[in-house]
């Protein structure tokens, strides 16, 4: 059993529905979730068997969601160290903007020059295809959980 926090960037809802959606197929595989809508850099856990799975939406002109620029800014200013940290990383976006899946990159970023290590590719959803986020989400972290 391992344990996954959840920090989730979202202003309209989506990418907290995606969020719930992967803490359910997970608390199903008999892991531990928390979710955090207001994420702050004291809610990163590090120890042994345990994850912080980013999943943010963009806005504006590839912004972060209003809930989770706190943590961007506390991130660039404390530069906690990161090092043990694993995390993977989710972004919901429309392809029709040139700044298609911003937020969830410049976060990205910011933890991997944190020291952190992301542990499967960074998957990105464009909300314009046929397929529900859910659905593409929960292949990906199908595949995540089979063959980490
Ligand atoms: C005003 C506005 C601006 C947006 N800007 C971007 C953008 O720059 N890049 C992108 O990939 N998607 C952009 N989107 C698409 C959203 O990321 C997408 O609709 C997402 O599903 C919203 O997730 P949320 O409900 O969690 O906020 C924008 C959507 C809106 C309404």
């Amino acid at each position: 059993m391992s344990h996954f926090s959840f920090f989730v960037g979202s202003t309209l809802g989506s990418a907290e529905d995606l969020a719930e959606d992967m803490a359910d197929i997970l608390q199903n595989r008999s892991h531990q979730t928390v979710i955090h809508t207001s994420p702050q850099v004291d809610h990163i856990l590090i120890k042994p068997d345990h994850y912080l799975i980013l999943v943010c939406s963009t806005h504006g002109a590839g912004d972060l969601p209003d809930n989770i620029q706190p943590l961007l800014m506390q991130l660039i200013t404390k530069q906690p160290h990161l090092a043990d940290l694993e995390y993977i990383a989710v972004g919901l976006g429309d392809s029709a903007y040139d700044t298609f899946c911003q937020a969830i990159q410049t976060l990205d970023q910011q933890f991997t020059h944190l020291g952190a290590s992301r542990v499967a590719d960074l998957l990105t959803i464009d909300v314009s295809q046929q397929d529900p986020p859910e659905a593409i989400a929960e292949k990906w972290l199908d595949h995540w959980l089979t063959h980490r």
